[in-house]
């Protein structure tokens, strides 16, 4: 297939990796001004990318966003224009509602949506680091995604593994709450994930999973109290040693995702009219530590 990433960071680098050397054209297409990016994963051998290239973009049939949430409407809205309307739409980010704010310019396309639990990290500008082992799931956005299964082949044969979920919205909102849970506290206590686990955060996470849980039933997703309580606990012990991005974010002064993370949460919760004063409060504390920063990116 001629595929091009966008925001070819840690996750875009991974997949353009992985879909080249699993025979694909694969272009990049980034905020670099470079014609050409070599790119590299795990030290082996580097790889060559196109970058930029209009005629390479409009003769792609899939388009992969990798940027982060609150950066996928300013780096999607511009290439449409070049796009022909049976192009697939993937787009992988955490947070949701990122998608929703373009549904209008996009819904000539078919979109898809994937979640993923592959980590990657980028440490400089030509290489990337595969530091974890995930799944990915894929999902339909509207009616003409719904006929993109055969995605999980193409994607499953680069980088396994990958499944096709029906219910995408849940696995959605299942990965928003674990992110609602973990990364506030981490980001604004400055701790690993595994420390949630102290005493001291109990009281404070129940009563986010508490609120979660309203919203998420009143969205009609089937979960209950305890559900979502024993998968935070899990993700907490599986992932105890390391930094979850909105504390890596807040450490470097970064924008982090809190608007489509918690704040999804809080707008949904305001749709159907449930208090969740908790969230409500992280939510607030991480955006005035983003306002004290000078910059924005
Ligand atoms: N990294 C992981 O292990 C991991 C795992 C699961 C999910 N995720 C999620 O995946 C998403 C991406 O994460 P990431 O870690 O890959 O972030 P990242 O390294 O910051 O990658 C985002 C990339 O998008 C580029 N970009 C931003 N705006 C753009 C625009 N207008 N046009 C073209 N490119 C643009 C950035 O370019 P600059 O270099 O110019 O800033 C950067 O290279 C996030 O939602 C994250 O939460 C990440």
């Amino acid at each position: 297939m001629n595929i091009t990433i966008v925001g070819p960071g840690a996750i875009g680098s991974l997949w353009a990796i992985k879909l080249l050397k699993a025979g694909h054209n694969v272009s990049l297409w980034s905020r670099s001004s470079e014609t050409a990016t070599d790119l590299s994963l795990d030290e082996q051998t580097s790889l060559s990318f196109s970058n930029n290239n209009i005629e390479k973009l409009s003769a792609s049939d899939l388009v992969i966003v990798t940027v982060k949430a609150w950066q996928v409407k300013e780096a999607t809205t511009p290439l449409l224009q070049y796009l022909d309307p049976d192009t697939i739409l993937m787009f992988m980010h955490n947070g949701m509602g990122a998608v929703d704010e373009i549904a209008t310019q996009i819904d000539a396309h078919p979109v898809v949506l994937a979640t993923t639990t592959q980590a990657a990290f980028k440490p400089d500008r030509n290489s990337a680091s595969h530091t974890g082992l995930g799944q990915t799931q894929l999902g339909a956005f509207n009616l003409q995604g719904q006929q993109c299964t055969f995605l999980v082949d193409v994607l499953e044969h680069a980088l396994p593994t990958v499944n096709w979920n029906p219910e995408i919205k849940t696995a959605l909102w299942t990965k928003l709450a674990i992110n609602c849970a973990i990364n506030p506290l981490t980001g604004l206590e400055q701790v690993k994930n595994g420390d949630l686990s102290e005493p001291r955060f109990s009281k404070t996470l129940a009563a986010i999973i508490e609120e979660l849980t309203h919203v998420m039933q009143a969205e009609g997703i089937s979960c209950s109290f305890d559900e979502l309580e024993t998968n935070v606990n899990k993700v907490i012990q599986a992932t105890a040693k390391n930094n979850s991005s909105m504390k890596q974010d807040m450490f470097y002064q970064r924008k982090t995702e809190i608007d489509f993370i918690t704040g999804h949460l809080i707008k949904t919760a305001l749709k159907h009219q449930i208090e969740v004063p908790t969230n409500q409060k992280l939510f607030a504390m991480v955006k005035e530590r983003e306002n004290s920063w000078n910059h924005q990116d």
